[in-house]
């Protein structure tokens, strides 16, 4: 049987670790665009990466529709660098219990690059960044949004993906 690594990636944070992780395994890659819910049958083990946007992973929805019967290895790769409470929230805010029970769930750190955004995305967040930068009093988190929006920042490293691989390779 085979196996493979899927992706949904905007900016290439998850394509680039999704590639480590395939080429550490020596499995197959796909994006996950391009992947039939037909095929499952023919794979042994899959695992699924995305980006998180506002909270949200990228086609978690579908994912979890499509292997709510075979369990599988899902990783998010989102704007920190393994901040604990961000990876609950990500996690509180795409599964429930039992998703999470029943598939196996891995954090990888992107980061954030305002600069690749584009179309109407870029507009809401200018918006928004006028609204925070006119704040007299501003919290932690908005210093942190303004903060990323003018440096951009990147923990995308191989090294990150040594957990995902060595339990893939466990079981
Ligand atoms: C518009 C926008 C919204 C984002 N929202 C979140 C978020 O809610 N939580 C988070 O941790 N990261 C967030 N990020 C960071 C992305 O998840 C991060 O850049 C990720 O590495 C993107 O992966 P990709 O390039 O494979 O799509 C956001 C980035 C952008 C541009």
């Amino acid at each position: 049987m085979k196996n493979i690594v899927l992706y949904k990636s905007k900016y290439g944070n998850t394509f680039q670790y999704a590639t480590w992780i395939a080429e550490e395994l020596d499995w197959e890659i796909r994006d996950f665009s391009k992947f039939k819910k037909s095929e499952i049958k023919n794979y042994n083990t899959i695992i699924f990466g995305s980006g998180v946007y506002i909270g949200r992973m990228n086609n978690i929805r579908k994912v979890l529709e499509w292997f709510k019967e075979k369990p599988i290895i899902i990783f998010a790769c989102a704007g920190n660098n393994n901040v604990e409470k961000d990876i609950t929230d990500i996690k509180t805010n795409n599964f429930n219990k039992d998703q999470l029970a029943f598939h196996t769930f891995f954090y990888l750190p992107g980061g954030i690059d305002f600069s690749k955004v584009k179309g109407i995305v870029k507009l809401m967040i200018n918006i928004f960044i006028k609204i925070i930068e006119k704040k007299k009093n501003k919290k932690e988190d908005e210093e942190a949004i303004l903060e990323s929006y003018y440096h951009p920042t990147s923990y995308v490293d191989k090294k990150h993906i040594q957990a995902i691989v060595s339990y893939t390779k466990k079981i």
